[in-house]
């Protein structure tokens, strides 16, 4: 059988479409591991504590109790309205349990946002340096991510620079604080001026609010709340990072009509909701008492302050992070070439990053590292350096 032939080609849709970077990195780790080497681990992205023991108690509850069965593709209304309520107190933004949609975590959310809004050929903005995955989800729709600097936009405007990338092609605009991979939190002020772009240019915009509970600066404001905005947003939201939840894969989209419709359709014919009983353990987590982040987002900041401040000491030049679990340092002095830069760094000091390249031009010569793993491993991390480089 010749797989020349014109079946055996994968669908045109999908060639634009990449494979994550950093599985190649994981591969890379895990046969120095093999040869019995420390790997210093800064690559990963997620929480380094443990899902928390009354959501793990609602899951075996749930089981105990049968709740097996197919649950509404939507989500159960009782973790639906939970969300919603968060959603007004926190974010202050205007939902309805209606406009609320249980999703398999921040990726099926944002899949399903893009899925709706955005048409073939069009093109979608996205501040640069950006999570890697939306340029494959807007690949995805056959559609164009165009970059913009965040530190051009934040030094010269963002109304300016957002102007230069407009395009007649131009449909939506990606919005992710706090950001991956730099930590970057938008202001009140940034936020305005680039809600005031969209309305101005009548764009759809698809907020990320991964890391809304991790900020240790300044303040988390949903786009979503601000005046005019609320119809023509969709937000994503996960329980991932919050609640230290990243493999139970549960998440929420919120958006009114139309983007509703678009978007349970995305989940209807993907995965037909959301494991019933993972929902229950959703609702618990939802339910947490409101101060069950300060332990949380202590540990990190102190777990970010040692990275930074080890970081500046090596000349790894750092911003200091105002929220996420992300610092990403200019790497020059190692390398001019960010993956050339990683690859010594794991040679040498067997310390594990992410290239910066791997979240767009606007990340090369810079490494990500991960706060989210022990204070021991930061300080053993940073000693190795000083010996090393
Ligand atoms: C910016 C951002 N958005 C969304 C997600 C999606 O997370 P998940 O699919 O695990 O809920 C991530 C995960 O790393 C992220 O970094």
């Amino acid at each position: 059988m010749s797989t020349a032939s014109t079946a055996f080609r994968l669908a045109a849709r999908l060639e634009q479409v990449g494979f994550s970077d950093i599985v190649k990195i994981r591969n890379r780790i895990m046969e120095l591991r093999a040869g019995g080497a420390t790997v210093y681990q800064f690559e990963g992205g997620e929480p380094f504590l443990n899902t928390p023991a009354q959501i793990k108690d609602a899951m075996r509850c749930a089981l105990a109790e049968n709740k097996t069965r197919y649950a509404p593709s939507s989500g159960i209304p009782e973790l639906r309205a939970a969300i919603a309520a968060k959603v007004r107190a926190r974010n202050e933004i205007p939902a309805e349990t209606e406009d609320v949609l249980v999703v398999n975590g921040g990726m099926q959310g944002l899949f399903g946002a893009f899925q709706s809004v955005v048409n073939p050929g069009e093109e979608v903005l996205l501040f640069s340096p950006y999570w890697t995955p939306i340029k494959d989800l807007v690949a995805n729709c056959e559609a164009h991510a165009v970059f913009v600097s965040t530190d051009e936009a934040r030094a010269a405007g963002f109304a300016q620079m957002l102007a230069r990338k407009l395009s007649p092609r131009t449909r939506a605009l990606y919005f992710n604080t706090p950001q991956n991979p730099t930590g970057a939190v938008f202001s009140r002020a940034d936020t305005e001026a680039v809600a005031s772009f969209a309305r101005a240019h009548d764009l759809v915009v698809i907020a990320d609010e991964a890391y809304e509970d991790l900020v240790y600066d300044g303040e988390h404001v949903s786009i979503a709340a601000l005046p005019g905005m609320y119809e023509r947003t969709i937000t994503c939201y996960t329980l991932s990072k919050s609640y230290a939840m990243t493999g139970w894969r549960i998440g929420y989209a919120v958006a009114p009509e139309p983007w509703m419709t678009g978007l349970r359709k995305a989940l209807l014919y993907s995965t037909n909701g959301v494991s019933t009983p993972t929902q229950w353990a959703g609702l618990a987590a939802i339910n947490s008492p409101a101060d069950f982040f300060a332990s949380a987002r202590a540990a990190y900041r102190e777990r970010r302050d040692l990275l930074v401040a080890g970081l500046n000491e090596l000349e790894l030049t750092c911003a200091m992070p105002a929220g996420a679990f992300y610092a990403f340092p200019d790497a020059m002095r190692i390398h001019a070439d960010s993956r050339t830069a990683a690859e010594i760094l794991l040679d040498r000091a067997q310390v594990a990053t992410v290239p910066g390249i791997v979240f767009g031009p606007h990340g090369e010569g810079h490494l990500r590292f991960s706060f989210s793993t022990s204070l021991e491993t930061i300080q053993a991390g940073l000693d190795s350096m000083r010996r090393n480089l």
